[in-house]
């Protein structure tokens, strides 16, 4: 176990009704936190009051932004245990974050333990009711007071956590995208595959964009040659397509989700076919044409499964699935959840 100095919080705060909780906007009484300087390695892990932190205006990461995060999730069971959803694999993609923006890896064990330390210690906030979780944010930040473009050698790991609600205020229903065309997410040999705050940087005028135009987000084509699909705003894309499920393949552009993962998984266990490969707007428009197309939804920590109802390509609109909800998606989120919350024995191992 860990060496983890704790202090605690003077005041601890409550938990508001489980149905006001929304995303992202609460945290918890205590953080994680730990330190690296080159020379000495990553050191003083620790949990404290959460509340303001100090840095330095020069601190690297405020000018450069070489900084990572991590979102995963812990649940409150049926019979009150509290597990975290695949707590290794999203801590072994931080360090794979790390590496693509030259942030030293961190020792996945002491990240673990730090994390089940807080979580027990702030486990009142942990909420219960369908729907809601724990959402667990890991983050590090360059904190070397330099302004010179160069590797940082200070850096700051954090964990905080913020009971939630539904991602969607709107809930799980068909959400109307549109194929974005001028701006793009990443490229390859970029960050793509980084969960960096970049990525999210570059999503965020094309999101403002599309909604303004009555969309909930866009679909990112490839940098290259615009042709062949990404992901979905912060999230992967699955299609089905004559009962198939695809989505696209990892080319170092594409984030490689977690809860895509559980998707590839949960749908080979279950006898579909299932494909990772390259899949062109093209190909999807067609197999709409076709008849082929029967549900396309997006895959991520925060919303699970998001539905996807409309697309629009070029001023091309099409509806799939009549606007509802798929069978599959809906399988797959009650099913995920379901392991999630202790709903169903988890075969997979996932929670822990
Ligand atoms: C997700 O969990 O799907 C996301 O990436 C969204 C998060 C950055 C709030």
């Amino acid at each position: 176990m860990t060496d983890i100095a704790v202090t605690l919080a003077d005041k601890r705060g409550t938990l508001p009704p489980e149905d006001k909780l929304g995303f992202g906007k609460i945290f918890t009484d205590h953080m994680f936190v730990m330190d690296y300087a080159t020379g000495k390695g990553w050191h003083n892990a620790r949990i404290v009051p959460y509340g303001q932190i100090e840095i330095s205006p020069a601190a690297m990461v405020l000018h450069y932004g070489q900084a990572i995060f991590e979102g995963m999730k812990a649940f409150r069971t049926a019979d009150n245990r509290i597990v975290v959803y695949r707590p290794l694999d999203h801590l072994n993609r931080f360090n794979h974050s790390a590496d693509i923006l030259s942030i030293p890896q961190m020792d996945v064990n002491v990240l673990h333990d730090g994390l089940k330390k807080l979580i027990e210690i702030d486990k009142e906030w942990v909420p219960k009711s369908l729907g809601t979780s724990l959402y667990i944010r890991p983050f590090v930040i360059s904190t070397d007071p330099f302004v010179g473009v160069k590797v940082a050698d200070q850096y700051t790991v954090f964990i905080i956590l913020s009971p939630v609600g539904a991602y969607y205020a709107s809930g799980f229903k068909p959400v109307a995208i549109k194929v974005e065309e001028h701006f793009v997410r990443a490229v390859k040999g970029g960050l793509g595959e980084a969960k960096t705050p970049a990525n999210y940087a570059a999503s965020l005028k094309a999101a403002e964009v599309a909604k303004k135009e009555g969309y909930t987000q866009v679909l990112w084509l490839d940098a290259l040659e615009q042709k062949y699909i990404e992901e979905v705003g912060t999230m992967n894309i699955f299609f089905k397509i004559d009962n198939e499920i695809i989505t696209p393949a990892l080319n170092g552009s594409i984030l490689n989700g977690i809860t895509r993962r559980s998707v590839l998984a949960v749908a080979k266990d279950w006898g579909m076919k299932v494909s990772e490969r390259r899949i062109s707007i093209e190909e999807v428009y067609e197999a709409h044409e076709q008849g082929r197309l029967q549900e396309v939804f997006g895959s991520g920590t925060a919303a699970v499964i998001s539905p996807v109802g409309e697309l629009s390509w070029k001023g091309r609109k099409i509806t799939i699935n009549n606007n509802e909800i798929g069978e599959t998606s809906q399988k797959l989120f009650d099913y995920i959840t379901d392991i999630q919350q202790g709903r169903v024995a988890d075969k997979f191992g996932w929670t822990g």
